[in-house]
């Protein structure tokens, strides 16, 4: 069976000069934390990371204390669980690999710290996978608790469709459609899994400024050198 490749979609960030939308990245942030965050972890991402890149230090605090964070133990040697902080990690959806498997008919949802470097066509796929549920074709069985999905590879996936027309409301006003939804959490996504995509471009930017102008000042010199003898 063959599953569909997912097209090239143009992304804002794609051009070598061009940075994450990151407008984008503070509502796909929304996204993932009150829908993709119900079964998929980020292991490798803490709440300080978003500060400066899409919210400012006292929203990016006030969001993290919305989370009860397992902490201890305490002197008397007890586990307790406490507000939030900048430094904690991402919360986990389910204590292991097994709870997980068993919330979610046995397939197990990846970690999306990475997932965008991770898998082949990165934000396209992921694109591709949330817009890309449909109907199987007649003659297609798919099995009880599986979806069809024809860009998934095998084209039954485990995960029902997770976004919805409106299914969270953005607070700068962006009408919530579907492919907005997607859009969004993709730019969130790809920024977790490359948070330096901006400087790597900004260097590169400087670089090529720079060996421009040292092309430019040795071409002149190499003339200035050589001149008497031609
Ligand atoms: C698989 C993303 C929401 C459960 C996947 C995959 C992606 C993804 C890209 C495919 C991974 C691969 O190639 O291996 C997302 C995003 C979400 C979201 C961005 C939010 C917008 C959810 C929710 C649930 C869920 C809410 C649970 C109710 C799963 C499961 C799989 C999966 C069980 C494994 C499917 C399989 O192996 O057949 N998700 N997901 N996901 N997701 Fe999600």
């Amino acid at each position: 069976e063959l599953e569909l490749h997912p097209p090239h979609f143009p992304w804002a960030h794609k051009g070598a000069f061009s940075s994450l939308d990151h407008a984008a990245i503070r509502r796909g942030y929304e996204v993932y934390r009150q829908v993709c965050a119900a079964c998929h972890s980020m292991d490798q991402l803490a709440y300080r990371h978003l500060v400066n890149v899409a919210y400012t230090e006292d929203e990016m605090k006030t969001i993290a204390a919305e989370a009860q964070v397992e902490d201890g133990p305490d002197d008397d040697g007890n586990m307790f669980t406490r507000p939030g902080k900048l430094s904690d990690h991402f919360p986990k959806p389910y204590p292991n690999e097994q709870a997980a498997r068993a919330a979610n008919a046995g397939a197990y949802p990846p970690d999306l710290s990475l997932i965008t470097s991770a898998r082949h066509g990165g934000e396209d796929y992921v694109f591709s996978i949330l817009t890309g549920y449909m109907d199987p074709p007649a003659g297609v069985e798919v099995k009880d608790d599986l979806y069809f999905n024809p860009y998934f590879p095998g084209q039954s996936i485990a995960m029902a469709p997770a976004l919805y027309n409106e299914i969270i409301e953005y607070e700068d006003g962006t009408p919530a459609t579907v492919t907005q939804l997607a859009k969004d959490v993709c730019t969130f996504l790809k920024w977790a899994a490359e948070p330096d995509h901006d400087d790597r471009k900004r260097m590169g930017m400087k670089a090529l400024t720079l060996l421009a102008l040292l092309a430019a000042a040795s071409y002149y010199y190499k003339r200035h050198r050589w001149s008497v003898l031609k």
